[in-house]
C-alpha cells in the first residue's frame, strides 16, 4: 500500500513598484513545475496567469505573496496583496480596462488584459477584494 500523496507548497514575496524583480516569482513557479514534470500545456497556462497576477501586485498594490500548491491532480495559485483593492471587479475584468498610470504604460504594461487572461488560462478563478485593504486571487489549473 502506498498512501503517499505527492504535493508541494511554495510562497514567494512580491513588492509593489519593484519592476527590477517583477516576474521573478512567476519564473520560480514555472521552474518548479518543469522540475516536477508537469504537463507543458498546464505549465504554460499557469506561467501566463501567475505572471499577470504578480504584475498586478507590482503595478497596482504595495506588497504581496504568490503561493503555489500542486499535487497530482491540480495546481493552485493564490496571489494575495495589501493594496488599494479592486472597487468594481466586473469592470476590472473588462478586456482593455486599466487604471495603470502613464509611467507604467510607458514601460509596456497596462493593456488591461491581465485579469481576462488569468480567467481564460485558469479552470477556476475567484477574486476577493476589499477597498484600501487588498486583493486575493485564487486560480485553479487542472490537466486538460
Ligand atoms: N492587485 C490589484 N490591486 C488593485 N487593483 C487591481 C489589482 N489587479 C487589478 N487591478 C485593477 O484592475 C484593472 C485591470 O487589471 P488588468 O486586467 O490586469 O489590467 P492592467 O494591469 O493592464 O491595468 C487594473 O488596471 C486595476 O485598476
Ligand atoms: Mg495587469
Amino acid at each position: 500500500m502506498n498512501d503517499t500523496v505527492a504535493s508541494l507548497h511554495f510562497k514567494f514575496e512580491v513588492n509593489g513598484g519593484d519592476f527590477a524583480k517583477a516576474g521573478d516569482a512567476s519564473s520560480r513557479v514555472k521552474k518548479i513545475l518543469q522540475q516536477i514534470g508537469a504537463d507543458q500545456a498546464i505549465i504554460r497556462r499557469v506561467a501566463i496567469a501567475c505572471y499577470e497576477a504578480e504584475m498586478n501586485v507590482v503595478i497596482h498594490a504595495r506588497h504581496g505573496f504568490v503561493v503555489l500548491d500542486a499535487d497530482l491532480e491540480k495546481i493552485i495559485i493564490v496571489v494575495d496583496d495589501e493594496g488599494p483593492g479592486i472597487e468594481d471587479i466586473e469592470l476590472a475584468m473588462t478586456p482593455g480596462y486599466s487604471t495603470a498610470p502613464d509611467s507604467v504604460r510607458e514601460m509596456g504594461f497596462g493593456a488591461g488584459m491581465g485579469l481576462p487572461n488569468m480567467k481564460s488560462c485558469s479552470n477556476e478563478m475567484e477574486i476577493h477584494s476589499r477597498r484600501d485593504v487588498g486583493t486575493t486571487i485564487r486560480m485553479v489549473f487542472e490537466n486538460a
